[in-house]
């Protein structure tokens, strides 16, 4: 096919180079929004009376049917074409002659790619952000479920205080919902429309910014042309909102992979999302948990792939800038991919209440709550720390737990212990006596529950 820009050269373009500089191969993806933005872009330009009626509907008509055999088939793409823009062009030009070159007046393709990826952005982004709330709802029902269920809560890995199931999944609720905010802020700073800067300097031609942007749902007109062609901002945006809610589907993975150990086996993953393996029959693994896991890294690749290629270049548009939608388009197809398959996971996810009960039972969880007994009996908690300190040691000299240490032993550590101190310190007392806000109480956890389904409904509103 010869080059739109052939007049300017002798010799053609040699093969390899050809397709090293092409990227129809993956910005076909956004042939919808490449005609969206030419079809409110030709409207600009008839209402501004620099394309006649009759030119403007062959346009439309054109680039409709070229939509329709996109979508059907009938039409392939040209893998020979530069990118998404010229073929669309070259193939409007084919069907319906002059008009369609005439489209290309007062735009360039700088400001065509940045108008189409901030369109395709967007609906993917909407895809995405609905499918996080999906996530969000998995988790608060997955909470609800399991409110009461004790289990210990780590630090460091270790053993620390009693917490329920239920508090523990609302951690990430949490997480899941600032996700949501991420995604939110950068598609609203995304929203501004480049469409106009032309190839960085505007134009001669009286042109409508404000009715193309708004034609195509934007909140309104990019300031500045240079910066219109230049920013890709909102792609790095977007990797960064990408990358921390993968680095939470990260940590919530290596927890689930914990808890299906045999070391922990506090939950049972569904058989439909778990493998077996080829060799040790007894093997069940959760191959989707490690992959989200595996693909973070993939996703902080891309946030770092497009960092490195934007640090260098000078102003306004450089070809070091189509290798943003590589990056792009692999996170948001990661993401998408791990949501889909994470959310079922979580939703078919049972938890073993026997075994997270008993692992809480053990490992001096309730030393705290003995501390705090000590001190409503009027002793210092410095002092109180160091009696049960030694009431630890004492215990695991013995083999017991502190439940099962006798009054006597108690009474030598400390003349303030009395028969009380066991309900005080068994595991349903020391959750239910967490009553500071967002604890592990059960008042606090059903009240974290209830503004979650609230803030659910908001965000299906
Ligand atoms: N395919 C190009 C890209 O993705 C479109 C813009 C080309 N502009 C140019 N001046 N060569 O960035």
């Amino acid at each position: 096919m010869e080059k739109m820009w052939a007049g300017r050269f002798e010799k053609a373009l040699d093969k390899k180079a050809d397709d090293f500089n092409s990227s129809i191969r993956f910005d076909c993806r956004m042939y919808k929004q490449d005609i969206e933005g030419s079809l409110a872009h030709a409207a600009m330009l008839e209402a501004k009376g620099i394309l006649k009626k009759e030119e403007l509907d062959a346009i439309c008509g054109g680039l409709a049917s070229i939509l329709e055999d996109l979508e059907s088939g009938a039409l392939e793409f040209d893998m020979n074409a530069e990118d998404i823009h010229m073929f669309i062009e070259a193939e409007l030009t084919a069907r319906i002659g002059d008009a369609g070159k005439r489209l290309h007046t007062a735009r360039s393709r700088n400001d065509q790619v940045a108008v189409d990826i901030r369109l395709y952005l967007r609906d993917v982004c909407a895809e995405l952000r609905a499918l996080i709330v999906e996530l969000l709802c998995a988790v608060v029902d997955k909470a609800e479920e399991y409110k009461d269920l004790i289990m210990p809560g780590y630090t460091h890995l270790q053993r620390a205080q009693p917490i329920t199931f239920g508090h523990h999944l609302l951690a990430y609720a949490n997480m899941f919902s600032r996700d949501i905010g991420r995604l939110e802020d950068a598609v609203a700073r995304m929203n501004y429309c480049p469409l106009g800067s032309c190839a960085l300097a505007g134009t001669t031609y009286d042109t409508d910014r404000e009715m193309t942007a708004e034609a195509l749902g934007f909140d309104g007109v990019m300031g500045n042309s240079i910066d219109g062609v230049s920013d890709r901002d909102f792609c790095l945006e977007l990797l960064s909102a990408f990358s921390v809610l993968m680095m939470h589907l990260s940590r919530f993975s290596e927890e689930i992979i914990l808890w299906s150990s045999w070391e922990f086996k506090f939950v049972e993953l569904d058989d439909s999302y778990t493998t077996g393996s080829s060799i040790m029959p007894q093997k069940k693994n959760p191959d989707m948990a490690e992959l989200v896991r595996g693909k973070t890294g993939r996703v902080y690749g891309d946030l770092m792939a497009l960092l490195t290629t934007l640090k260098g270049l000078p102003l306004a548009y450089n070809k070091d800038m189509q290798e943003d939608k590589e990056a792009i388009f692999d996170a948001v197809d990661t993401v998408k991919m791990c949501l889909e398959v994470f959310i079922p996971m979580i939703a078919t996810m049972k938890a073993i209440p026997e075994n997270m009960y008993k692992a809480a039972g053990q490992g001096f969880i309730n030393a705290t709550d003995l501390a705090d007994y000590l001190v409503r009996k009027g002793m210092p908690f410095r002092s109180a720390y160091k009696v049960v300190g030694q009431t630890v040691a004492l215990c695991i000299k013995k083999g017991v737990v502190l439940d099962e240490l006798a009054m006597d032993e108690y009474k030598a550590q400390s003349e303030l212990f009395e028969e009380d101190l066991y309900e005080e310190i068994s595991l349903e007392t020391c959750v239910k006596k967490r009553i500071s806000e967002g604890s592990t109480g059960p008042a606090s956890v059903e009240k974290q529950i209830a503004c979650f389904k609230e803030k659910i409904k908001e965000l299906k509103a």
